[in-house]
C-alpha cells in the first residue's frame, strides 16, 4: 500500500536513531513542512499545534507507567494537584526573593519532615528541598565529610584520607558520591546470614577516617529496612571502646516516607542520637511527581555554615546549599498540597494500602510453587523473590520478565550486590495506583508466563548480558 509519501524519505531509518520525523498527514497544514529533521534544529518553524502532535506523539511510546512495577516514582497526582502544577510551571526554586512564598512552604516542609522524623526539636533542624534524593544524598555526604574535615584539621590531623561505610546494596548514588568527592567507599558485603547492614563487624571497616557511616530505609535491591537501631548500637560500642564518634546519614529514599506512618514504633530516625541527617524522595512515597528530594539534619550545628552559600539574587541575600541552582520550584508546592490534602491519616491510609497489595503479591507468588520470597513487602511495598534452586534449569527469572514485558508489565530481574553475586532476584514496587484488581490481572499473565516456562521441554536461549543493565 502506498502511503503517498516519497518512500526515499524513509531510507537509512533503522530500529535505532532515525534521523528525521514525519508529520501525520492529518495534522499537517497546506503548505507546511511533512518531515522534520530529528537530530539537528529545524531551519523554520511549525505550527504550534503540529509540533505538539509530533512531541505528543513520540511520547506516547514511552511504557506505561501504571504497569511500571520496576519504578518508585510517583506517576499519578489528583486533579487538583494537576491544576497546581500548570499554576506553578513557571517557578524557580532559587528565586526565593521573587516566590517568598514558595520559599517559605519549603522551610515549612522540610519542619514537617523534621518533625515526622522525630527530630529533638524541629524549629533548630535544618533542612533543604531538592531535586531528588540523589542530590539530597550527595549534600548529606558532603555535611558529612566536612565535619570531619573540620574536626580532624582542629586535632592537627590529616585529611586526605577520608572513607564512608555502607552496605555493598547501596543505591548507586553513594557510589557517584565517593566517586565525585574523593571519598573511599567501604562495602559492607551482604551475605546469606547478613542480608544488610546490621552492624556486624563494623568495626572492621570504620577508623579514624570515617567520615560517617549510611544505613539504608528500604534498601533499592529488596524494599528491606536496615536495622539503623543495631547500626546505632554497634557505632556506640565502637565508641566506647575507641573514642571514635561516628555519625549515621538515613538514606531513607522510600522507607523514610513509609516508616513514620506504618511503623511508628520502628526507631530508625532522629530518636537514634546517632542520626545526623536524612533523606527522602518526594517523588517515590512523599507522593509528588518526579523532581523533588528532601534533605533533614537533626540541629542546625551539623551543617557547617561553610558550606551555606549567600547568593545575592534579584535584589535579596539568600543562603543556599544546593548542587543545582535554577530548579522547579512547583514540586515543593505540590508536596506541600499532598501534606495538607492528606494528613498524617491520609499517608497512612494510602501506605498501608500498597503495604496490603505488596503483602497480598508476595503471599500469592510465594505459593506459585517455583519462588521463593527473599521478603515479604512488609517493611516499605517492595518485595523480591528468587528461584528456587533446583526448580528448573530450562529458565530463569530474566525469561519469565521477559514474557511480563511482552504484556506490558515491567518487573526486572537482576543480580544481588556482594557478596550474593550469584543470586539473581525479581522485585515489585508497588505504588499507590497499583490496585488489588491490577494485582490480580498481573497475577493471572504471571501464572500463565510460569505455566507456559514451566512446560518447555528444553532450556531457552540465554542473552543474560543484556538484564545485566538494570539500574537500581
Ligand atoms: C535507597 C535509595 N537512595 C537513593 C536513591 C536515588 O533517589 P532519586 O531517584 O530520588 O535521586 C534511590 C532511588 O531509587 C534509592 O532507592
Amino acid at each position: 500500500m502506498s502511503t503517498g509519501q516519497d518512500p526515499q524519505k524513509f531510507r537509512g531509518r533503522g530500529v535505532g536513531m532515525s534521523d528525521s520525523v514525519t508529520v501525520n498527514p492529518v495534522f499537517a497544514r497546506p503548505g507546511e513542512a511533512t518531515e522534520l529533521p530529528a537530530n539537528r534544529m529545524p531551519q523554520e518553524e511549525s505550527l504550534p499545534e503540529t509540533a505538539y502532535q509530533i512531541v505528543h506523539d513520540e511520547a506516547m511510546l514511552d511504557g506505561n507507567a501504571r504497569l511500571n512495577l520496576a519504578t518508585f516514582v510517583g506517576t499519578w497526582m489528583d486533579d487538583q494537584a494537576n491544576r497546581l502544577y500548570a499554576e506553578a510551571a513557571d517557578k524557580n526554586m532559587i528565586d526565593k526573593d521573587e516566590y517568598p512564598q514558595t520559599a517559605a512552604i519549603e522551610t515549612r516542609c522540610w519542619t514537617m519532615l523534621a518533625d515526622l522524623w522525630n527530630a529533638p526539636d524541629p524549629e533548630n533542624a535544618i533542612g533543604t528541598s531538592t531535586i531528588g534524593s540523589s542530590e539530597a544524598c550527595m549534600l548529606g555526604g558532603l555535611a558529612l565529610k566536612r565535619r570531619w574535615q573540620l574536626a580532624r584539621r582542629a586535632a592537627g590531623k590529616p585529611t586526605d584520607k577520608p572513607n564512608l561505610v555502607m552496605s555493598s546494596a547501596v543505591q548507586v548514588v553513594w557510589e557517584k558520591f565517593c566517586n565525585y568527592w574523593e571519598v573511599e567507599a567501604r562495602y559492607v558485603p551482604i551475605t546469606e546470614e547478613h542480608q544488610q547492614l546490621d552492624g556486624h563487624d563494623l568495626e572492621k571497616y570504620v577508623d579514624e577516617n570515617t567520615i560517617g557511616v549510611v544505613a539504608i530505609m528500604g534498601v533499592t535491591y529488596t524494599g528491606t529496612y536496615e536495622p539503623v537501631a543495631d547500626v546505632a548500637k554497634k557505632l556506640d560500642q565502637i565508641q566506647a571502646d575507641t573514642g571514635l564518634d561516628i555519625p549515621i546519614h538515613v538514606d531513607g529514599a522510600s522507607g523514610a516516607m513509609i516508616a513514620p506512618f506504618c511503623q511508628p514504633d520502628l526507631e530508625w530516625d532522629f530518636r537514634l542520637e546517632r542520626v545526623a541527617s536524612i533523606n527522602t524522595s518526594g517523588h517515590k512515597y512523599g507522593l509528588v511527581y518526579p523532581g523533588l528530594g528532601w534533605v533533614v539534619w537533626r540541629h542546625k550545628e551539623l551543617l557547617p555554615q561553610e558550606l551555606i552559600f549567600s547568593v545575592s539574587y534579584l535584589g535579596g541575600n539568600m543562603p543556599t546549599f544546593a548542587l543545582n541552582f535554577s530548579r522547579p520550584g512547583a514540586q515543593v508546592l505540590l508536596q506541600y498540597y499532598m501534606f495538607l490534602r492528606l494528613g498524617f491519616e491520609g499517608y497512612q491510609r494510602v501506605q498501608q494500602n500498597s503495604l496490603d497489595v505488596a503483602q497480598f503479591l508476595a503471599k500469592e507468588i510465594a505459593a506459585l510453587g517455583p519462588f521463593e520470597l527473599w521478603n515479604d513487602g512488609s517493611d516499605i511495598p517492595v518485595f523480591a523473590w528468587r528461584l528456587k534452586k533446583g526448580h528448573t534449569t530450562n529458565w530463569s527469572l530474566y525469561d519469565l520478565s521477559d514474557r511480563l514485558r511482552a504484556r506490558g508489565w515491567l518487573v526486572p530481574a537482576y543480580p544481588m550486590p556482594d557478596d550474593l553475586t550469584d543470586v539473581v532476584v525479581q522485585r515489585i514496587v508497588v505504588r499507590n495506583g497499583l490496585s488489588h484488581d491490577l494485582a490480580v490481572a498481573l497475577l493471572k499473565d504471571l501464572r500463565t508466563a510460569v505455566e507456559f516456562l514451566d512446560s518447555l521441554d528444553g532450556p531457552l536461549p540465554h542473552a543474560t548480558q543484556a538484564h545485566v543493565q538494570f539500574h537500581h
